[in-house]
């Protein structure tokens, strides 16, 4: 099937759109469009702090998470600097590249860690290892769920090594798809955050994936207040905007969007998942809204040939060769897909 519009499977994006109760408060708010925002900035920081469990001092807002990220990288350089010590980033290999290119921009070394070879998993020893090595601040950038694998790092093994680092070794927890974890094991970073684990810990957050809000560009960091004071030195005055705030207030207190918003994720990985099963192509066990999966043929070509048939899907991530991200829509769209990749395998494509 070819539709004018190519169907965008491509950058984990929410296709169920925006909740019509965010639609509502954009409207709503520009009447006071031409005022700053500190009254819906304050309510949703007071709302995050909330839903969460900590106080208002540990939040501070993104204009989206990958503001908070670069904030992040920044302060902790900078801090090394001032303190005349070397400072470095450490991220698994493959991982969300945003803390890695800011680290760039700014000069930082970086230095990648391949996912074991057996199960794609975190390699813990190698990460401390090349922290270990650093005469200097490593900052550990780790996304759980790890984007692209959608796979969750063990939760004891986590905790342990934030909970044993030295003072120079610091943490940033990416829990951009925290919200579509259904492994019980799984325990966020912010509930170590409140149990003061780790003073070196940062958890961010975004308001892009299960809210429907990656266009409004809305996130948020949080921390112990020290750290949270620290990071807000380098994000800009009033980063979320008036819309923003109120759609992501909006979208919080609406219950019965977020509901349907992840039954709909739920319900497009079970269907994908039955097909992949039925095609013999393995994948793996997705705990977001994506989910990387096997071609068994070369990836730029099936990319090409999905394009062909009105179907962006993600990306290769070397050095996980064979696979393609693909993002997990409406169950419609996911409808439209599957007959596509059962269209290929007619053709031996896949
Ligand atoms: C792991 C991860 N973190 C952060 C982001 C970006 O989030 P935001 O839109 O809040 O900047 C993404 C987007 O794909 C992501 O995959």
């Amino acid at each position: 099937m070819h539709t004018n519009k190519p169907l965008e499977l491509n950058a984990n994006e929410n296709s169920l759109g925006m909740s019509d109760s965010a639609k509502q408060a954009v409207t709503n708010a520009l009447d006071v469009g031409f005022r700053y925002p500190d009254n819906p900035r304050a309510a949703l920081i007071a709302k995050v702090a909330e839903i969460n469990g900590v106080t208002e001092n540990q939040v501070s807002l993104g204009n989206g998470s990958s503001e908070n990220i670069r904030a992040v990288v920044q302060m902790l350089q900078n801090q090394a600097l001032k303190d005349g010590r070397k400072f470095q980033l450490v991220v698994p290999d493959p991982t969300f590249s945003c803390a890695e290119l800011y680290a760039n921009y700014i000069g930082a070394p970086v230095v990648k860690v391949p996912l074991t070879a057996e199960n794609y998993d975190l390699d813990f020893q190698n990460l401390q290892k090349s922290a270990d090595e650093f005469d200097g601040v490593s900052l550990f950038y780790l996304c759980n769920p790890n984007n692209p694998t959608a796979t969750i790092t063990s939760t004891p093994k986590l905790k342990m090594w934030v909970d044993t680092a030295p003072e120079n070794h610091y943490f940033l927890l990416d829990e951009a798809y925290s919200e579509y974890v259904t492994d019980p094991s799984f325990e966020s970073g912010v509930e170590w955050v409140k149990q003061e684990l780790s003073k070196n810990l940062i958890v961010v957050r975004t308001f892009s994936k299960l809210h429907a809000l990656a266009g409004l560009r809305v996130g948020y960091a949080i921390a112990n207040p020290q750290t949270i004071e620290a990071v807000e030195d380098f994000t800009s005055i009033d980063n979320t905007n008036l819309s923003g705030a109120v759609a992501a207030l909006a979208t919080l207190n609406d219950e019965a969007f977020l509901e349907l918003s992840l039954r709909t994720t739920n319900q497009s990985r079970q269907m994908v998942e039955a097909t992949l099963d039925e095609l013999g192509l393995r994948y793996l066990p997705s705990q977001t809204n994506f989910i990387l999966h096997e071609i068994k043929g070369d990836v730029k070509t099936y990319i090409d040939r999905m394009e062909d048939n009105g179907i962006l899907v993600g990306r290769e991530f070397p050095p996980i060769t064979g696979f393609n991200r693909l993002t997990l829509s409406t169950f419609d769209e996911m409808k439209v897909f599957v007959e596509v990749l059962k269209s290929f395998r007619q053709k031996g494509w896949v």
